[in-house]
Formats: structure tokens, C-alpha cells, sequence
């Protein structure tokens, strides 16, 4: 079937809706939801189908959606009882409907699948997509459609919002129109059986009254797509989302090694921060941002200044800076030149500006003016703390003059006012009139902080992704021969093969059948070297005296090799020797950990941290998704406490980065094009000196369970 994700705007923008349940009872929903698209003005037809026929608004009831009369319609929304909703379907199929929206309850989220999988079949089959079902429904300001049955009172603007959850959604409806927070759209995800939020995004990507979006999910099933469809929105568009399960015992607990150090969340948040996504803990931080940059210019450039009338909330302020990652311009000879003229002699004109708690409305109309035209002061956080002279009108009058000469200015401004009844009196002024107002220093500094998170994104060059080349077919045909032996993971030196094909250095050995060879293999080597006994009946090495350190020449080898038979057989004198492994001896270095595996959300994910054997106790580790761009590799090297170690501490030199790098890379590159294989895990991986590379102690390679390749 051809399908146009394009043909989305139907949903958005359609120019018949039928409603199927539409009930003359006032208390059913299918009756609330005729009321709604009406009282929001829907331009196009409105059909209501009850089997009762009769007249609802005004408008005839029709008995079946397949009345000849009834014109185009491109969304059916369903409000019928679980039971009734597949023939209900079948109907649409044969009028040539495009989207349902159902409504109903009782398919998946209660364990009934088989009926939703079976609508959902039936739909596709014929042409139609699903939003659903358990949803609330639908809003659209591009049709002025409110199709849900949430509050009447929506508020027109600029704001997409997606939700997973039904309760919040409708809540959200209520809580945007009071904040004066105007919504583009409002689509309630549900059951997510087809369509799902990149679908929704798609639409709000190419919708151009859509500045912003905010999404609210619980999981995403499809999280490789959500990326894709992320990172063609997120340098054009903010989008903040909102998702629960950052606590220990929401995150699902991952089955392998690697898996574990992951927790799911802890990929969610670091897959979301690379892809340009900003995430919000609470509702209110949410709405705080959306607010605030679905109005805001975006800055220029880094320099930001405060204006206060209180030390105390400018030193505030300056720590909330530090912490949301906003840099105050610290151009003394330009806050002097800006800020003289407008501050009194016993005022500052150093970042924070203290124009005094004398000042009024119109002194800070002079401070304010003064940075307006100002280049190199790209963004203001202006702070009020309530003063006996405060007068509410004054106050309000000069925040939305303010307001509004930043905005024509194209210059980032931010208002937070601190004080008792009669500040709460003008925030509530304020917010009635949609200026984006805070009552706490630390929140106006966050939604510059997150307005400065997506101006940083965007601003980033584009880069291309780091990735190598490597021999697929010649990967494909070990794991191969490895499933062929029934097996779901590599033996140690079908991982050392692996790792020779991919690029990875990992120390060189080889394994002796008998003494002469093992002379001649360690002669080749070079020495110091390590030698171990290679016995599949032998588990424990050290303890059956298998192995010897620090052999440094031939002699020592020799002797080595004799006492290393004679204890292993004595040992377990039925034991199958089939040789010895004579391996270099690894220097010391930094041990670091590098993983990559098939995240059940996310598909390919890498992860790096501090290596050796605390790794699970540190769970000092960081995520990022493959495809990935050698900046962000850094960066995730970054945010470890390996880092400041690579970089060598107390005189030490600094260590083989880009080496780490590279071998994150190619384990990147073997994941994303292999996806049989679920995890790799080296560790430790011992990085030397700049220049000198790193090396792969250990490797660990897990297939998936499934037959063949
Ligand atoms: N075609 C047209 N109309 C039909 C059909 C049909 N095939 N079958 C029944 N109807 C009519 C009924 O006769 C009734 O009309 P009436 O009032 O004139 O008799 C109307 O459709 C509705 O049917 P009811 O049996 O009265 O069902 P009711 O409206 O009580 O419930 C509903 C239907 C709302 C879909 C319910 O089954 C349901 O799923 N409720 C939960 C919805 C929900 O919460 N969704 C998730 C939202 S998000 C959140 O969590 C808040």
C-alpha cells in the first residue's frame, strides 16, 4: 500500500469528520465530542452517526456512516463500545475513510490485543491509519477541530503537544489555556497500535504555526525512527519532552552486562540530549519552556545580563547561571559604556546590574532601553524584589512594553519577580495577558537555560557521522560458523578474529601444539610474555598451575612449558591439553570500558567509562546512539570520570584518546551494520600514551538468539 506520510494533514486538517456514537445524551462522550468540534469552530462537514438517528445541535443524526448522503470523510472518530468498534471499522473501510480516531478502551492496555491487532489489520488493508485506541482524541488549530473530550476552552497558538497519556492530556488542555500557553495541536497517543509520536511529529514539523513541541511519553516502541524523525526536527524546532521513569524502579532492568550498566532511562536521557531533544523533570518546567520559547527571538549570541533591583536575587541569579549554563557578559568597559547612564552612583554596573531598590518602572525602562540596541549584550534577565515603592500598574505596564520591544528587537528577555500580594497580583496580570512571568529567580533562568540549549544545538556545524568500513561478509561468515555450533557467543578467540577483522588491537599471541612451537611463536612475539595452558576441560587456569608471567627469553619458556604440563596434569591427569596460548605481556595504561549493543528501544547504542574490574560497582559509564559524530563520541568521553585520568594526571602524559575514540567507532560501526550481534563489551581496554594506541585486554561478543544469520 502507498502510503504518504504526508497524507497526515488529513488527520490534521480534514475536510469531513464523522463522529460515530454521537449520542443526543449530553453525559456520553460521543455527544461531547459533536459539542466540541462545534464550539471550536470547525470549517468543514460534521457528520454524527447513531443507529437512532435524530437531530444533535441542529444537525441530523445519521444512521449509518454509509448513507450516500454523507459527503468525504477523512476522519471517523469512534466512540462505541469495545465490541462494536471492528464492524464499526469495516463501515469506514467501505466509505473510504482515511483516519480513525478511536476513543474506546479495552483493547491492549487491558490485555485484549488480538481484537485491536485485528482492527488495526483491517485498517491497514484498507487504506486507513489508526490514532489509538484509549485516546481523548484530537486537536487542530489548522482546522480550528477540537475532536477530543477534554475542556472546550482551548487556546490558539503555536504549541504541538503530544501525549501517551490520555488523564494528563486532557488535563494539560485545561492547564495550557490558563498559563495563556496556545496550542497548534493536541494529540493524544493512547495504545500507539499504528500511529505513533513520530508520525505526530512529522505533521507538527511541517506545520509552520507549530514553533514548538512538547511531548509526554511513557516508551517508545520505535525509538530508531523517533530518532530519525528527531534529528530532522530538532535544529529547526525545540522539542521538549517529558518522560516518566527516571527513578530506579521505573527503568527496566536490562538482561546483559552492558545492559545493565545502561538502565534504560539513563539511554533515554543521554539518546535524547544527542539528539537535541530538551527534557523536562515536571510539568510545570515543561510548560515553563514552552512558554517562554514559543515567544522568544533567539539570541545572538552567548552574553547575557542581569538587571536587578536586589543584590540579593542578582547573586541568585548569577548561581543559576552557572548552573543552567548561561555565560554573564564580563566586558566591564561594555557594562560601564551600556549600564553608566542608567544606574545611581551607589548602584553597580557590573553583571548583575544593580540599578537599586529605589528604582521604579521607569528606571528600569532606562536600564532596560539601554542594552536594547546594545551589540554584544545578546539576551536580559530582568528581576524585580517587591520595594515599598511598587506600583502594581506601573510594574505590569512596564514588563509588557518591555516584553514586546525585546521581541521586535529579536533580543531573548526574561521577567522574574520576587515578592508578596502585590507581585502575585501583577504575575497574574501578566499571565493573563501571555507574557511569559516567573515568581521564582531559578525558574526564569531555566527557561533561558533551555532556550540557550536549542540555540546551541542548532548553531553546531553540521557534522558527518563517524563511522569505518568494514568487512561485513567476512563478520557474517564467523557468526555463522558460531550459530552453526548452536552457540550465542563467541569463544575468546573467535572474539580475537572478530576484533582483527573490525580493526581493535588487542595483544598478540598465538597458541602453541607443542614445545617447539612455542618457542618459535615467542621468538616472533617478542618478549616479556604470558603463557597459559589451552584446555577446554581445564576452567580454572591459575589454580591447575596453567599459566606463568614475566617470561622474558627462551630458556625461561622452555621450563615454563614443562611445568605448566606437568602441573596440569597432575591436575587432572584426563584432561585434554591441546596446547599453550604464548601471549605479550600488556603494559599498564588507563583501563577504560567500551560497549555497544541492540538496545531494545533504540536499536544500535555504544557506551563508555571507566574500565577494569569496579566498573559494575562506578557504573561510571555514558550512552549516546550509533549513528554518532566523532564530536559527540567526545563529548560522551567526556562526562566520565576517565576523562580527567586520560588526560594524565600529576604529571603523567596524556593518554591515546583519539585511539579510544577509534575503537568506539568501529565497535559503533559493527553493531549498526551487524545487527546479530546484540552486545560487545572490552574491557578492559588499556589506553597508552598519545600516539602509542590502546589495546583490548578482553572482549566479549553476544549473538542474538535467533537461528540462522
Ligand atoms: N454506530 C453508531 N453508534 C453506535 C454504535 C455504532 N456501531 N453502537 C452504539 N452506538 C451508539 C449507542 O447507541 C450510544 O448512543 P445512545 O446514547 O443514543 O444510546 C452511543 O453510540 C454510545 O454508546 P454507549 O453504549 O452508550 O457507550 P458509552 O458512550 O457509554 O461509552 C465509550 C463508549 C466512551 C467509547 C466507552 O466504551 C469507553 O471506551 N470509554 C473510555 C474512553 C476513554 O477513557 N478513553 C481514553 C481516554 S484518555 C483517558 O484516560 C482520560
Amino acid at each position: 500500500m502507498n502510503r504518504n506520510v504526508w497524507d497526515i494533514r488529513y488527520l490534521f486538517e480534514p475536510d469531513g469528520v464523522a463522529i460515530i456514537g454521537a449520542s443526543t445524551d449530553s453525559s456520553k462522550i460521543g455527544h461531547t465530542i459533536v459539542d466540541n468540534i462545534m464550539a471550536s469552530g470547525y470549517r468543514g462537514k460534521i457528520y454524527p452517526i447513531n443507529p437512532r438517528g435524530g437531530d444533535l445541535n441542529g444537525i441530523e443524526i445519521r444512521t449509518t456512516i454509509k448513507d450516500p448522503d454523507i459527503g468525504n470523510v477523512d476522519v471517523a472518530v469512534l466512540s462505541i463500545p469495545s465490541k462494536f468498534v471492528y464492524e464499526a471499522v469495516k463501515e469506514c473501510g467501505e466509505k473510504g475513510v482515511k483516519f480513525l480516531v478511536i476513543i474506546t478502551s479495552g483493547f491492549s492496555e487491558v490485555g485484549n490485543s488480538s481484537e485491536e491487532k485485528r482492527i488495526v489489520e483491517y485498517a491497514t488493508d484498507h487504506g486507513m491509519r489508526v490514532l489509538g485506541p484509549n485516546i481523548f482524541g484530537i486537536y487542530s488549530a489548522n482546522a480550528d477541530m477540537n475532536a477530543t473530550f477534554g475542556s472546550k476552552n482551548v487556546l490558539k497558538g503555536n504549541v504541538g503537544i503530544i501525549t501517551q497519556s490520555g488523564a494528563l492530556g486532557i488535563a494539560m488542555i485545561g492547564k495550557t489555556a490558563i498559563e495563556g500557553i496556545g496550542l497548534s495541536a493536541m494529540i493524544s497517543l493512547g495504545n500507539k497500535s499504528d500511529l505513533d509520536e513520530s508520525d505526530m511529529m512529522e505533521y507538527l514539523l511541517k506545520d509552520d504555526n507549530t514553533k514548538i513541541i512538547m511531548c509526554y511519553i511513557e516508551g517508545v516502541q520505535n525509538g530508531e525512527r523517533f530518532l530519525e524523525t528527531l534529528s530532522r526536527i530538532t535544529r529547526r524546532k525545540p522539542v521538549i519532552v517529558i518522560k516518566s521513569g527516571r527513578s530506579k524502579r521505573g527503568a527496566m532492568a536490562a538482561a546483559s552486562h552492558t545492559g545493565s550498566l545502561a538502565g534504560s532511562d539513563k539511554v533515554f536521557d543521554k539518546v535524547m540530549r544527542q539528539a537535541g531533544v530538551i527534557r523536562a523533570d515536571t510539568l510545570d518546567e515543561a510548560f515553563n519552556w514552552c512558554k517562554f520559547l514559543s515567544q522568544s527571538p533567539l539570541p545572538r549570541g552567548e552574553n547575557v545580563v542581569i538587571v536587578t533591583n536586589g543584590g540579593g536575587i542578582g547573586v541568585l541569579a548569577t548561581d543559576a547561571c552557572e548552573k543552567y549554563e548561561l555565560k554573564l557578559l564580563d566586558d566591564v568597559r561594555l557594562m560601564e559604556e551600556t549600564y553608566g547612564d542608567a544606574t545611581p552612583e551607589f548602584g553597580s554596573v557590573k553583571n548583575p546590574v544593580d540599578i537599586t531598590g529605589g528604582a521604579r518602572a521607569g528606571d528600569y525602562d532606562k536600564a532596560l532601553g539601554a542594552g536594547l540596541d546594545k551589540e554584544g549584550i545578546d539576551a536580559v534577565l530582568s528581576l524585580y524584589c517587591e520595594t515599598s515603592t511598587l506600583n502594581v500598574e506601573n510594574l505590569v505596564k512596564m514588563i509588557e512594553e518591555n516584553h514586546h520591544r525585546y521581541n521586535m528587537k529579536g533580543k531573548p528577555i526574561v521577567f522574574s519577580l520576587v515578592g508578596g500580594e502585590k507581585v502575585a497580583r501583577a504575575i497574574e496580570t501578566l499571565t493573563e495577558k501571555g507574557i511569559p512571568i516567573y515568581g521564582d529567580v531559578d525558574e526564569a533562568v531555566q527557561v533561558l537555560g533551555a532556550l540557550y540549549r536549542f540555540f546551541r544545538f542548532r548553531s553546531e556545524p553540521a557534522e558527518a557521522v563517524a563511522e569505518v568500513k568494514l568487512d561485513i561478509g567476512k563478520v557474517r561468515g564467523m557468526i555463522k560458523r558460531v550459530k552453526d555450533d548452536e552457540r550465542t557467543f563467541l569463544l575468546a578467540d573467535e572474539a580475537k578474529e572478530l576484533m582483527k577483522v573490525v580493526g581493535v588491537t588487542m595483544p598478540r599471541s598465538k597458541v602453541a601444539r607443542n614445545l617447539d612451537e612455542a618457542v618459535r611463536y615467542s621468538n616472533e612475539i617478542g618478549y616479556p610474555l604470558v603463557m597459559k595452558v589451552v584446555s577446554r576441560d581445564i576452567i580454572h587456569k591459575s589454580d591447575a598451575g596453567g599459566v606463568a608471567l614475566d617470561l622474558e627469553n627462551e630458556e625461561e619458556i622452555i621450563d615454563a612449558y614443562q611445568a605448566i604440563m606437568t602441573s596440569c596434569r597432575a591436575h587432572d591427569p584426563n584432561a585434554r591439553i591441546e596446547g599453550v596460548e604464548v601471549c605479550e605481556m600488556v603494559k599498564k595504561g588507563v583501563e577504560t570500558i567500551i560497549g555497544a549493543r541492540q538496545d531494545n528501544n533504540f536499536g544500535p547504542v555504544i557506551m563508555f567509562g571507566m574500565g577494569g574490574i569496579y566498573v559494575e560497582v562506578l557504573k561510571d559509564v555514558s550512552f549516546r546512539s550509533v549513528p554518532i559524530t566523532r564530536t559527540e563520541i567526545t563529548r560522551m568521553i567526556k562526562e566520565t570520570k576517565a576523562y580527567p585520568l586520560l588526560l594524565g594526571v600529576r604529571g603523567e602524559e596524556k593518554k591515546d584518546i583519539d585511539g579510544v575514540i577509534d575503537t568506539i567507532i568501529r565497535l559503533g560501526s559493527l553493531i549498526s551494520t551487524c545487527r546479530e550481534i546484540t552486545d560487545i563489551e572490552i574491557n578492559p581496554l588499556i589506553a597508552y600514551d598519545q600516539g602509542k594506541g590502546v589495546k583490548a585486554l578482553d572482549v566479549r561478543v553476544l549473538l542474538s538468539k535467533e537461528k540462522g544469520v
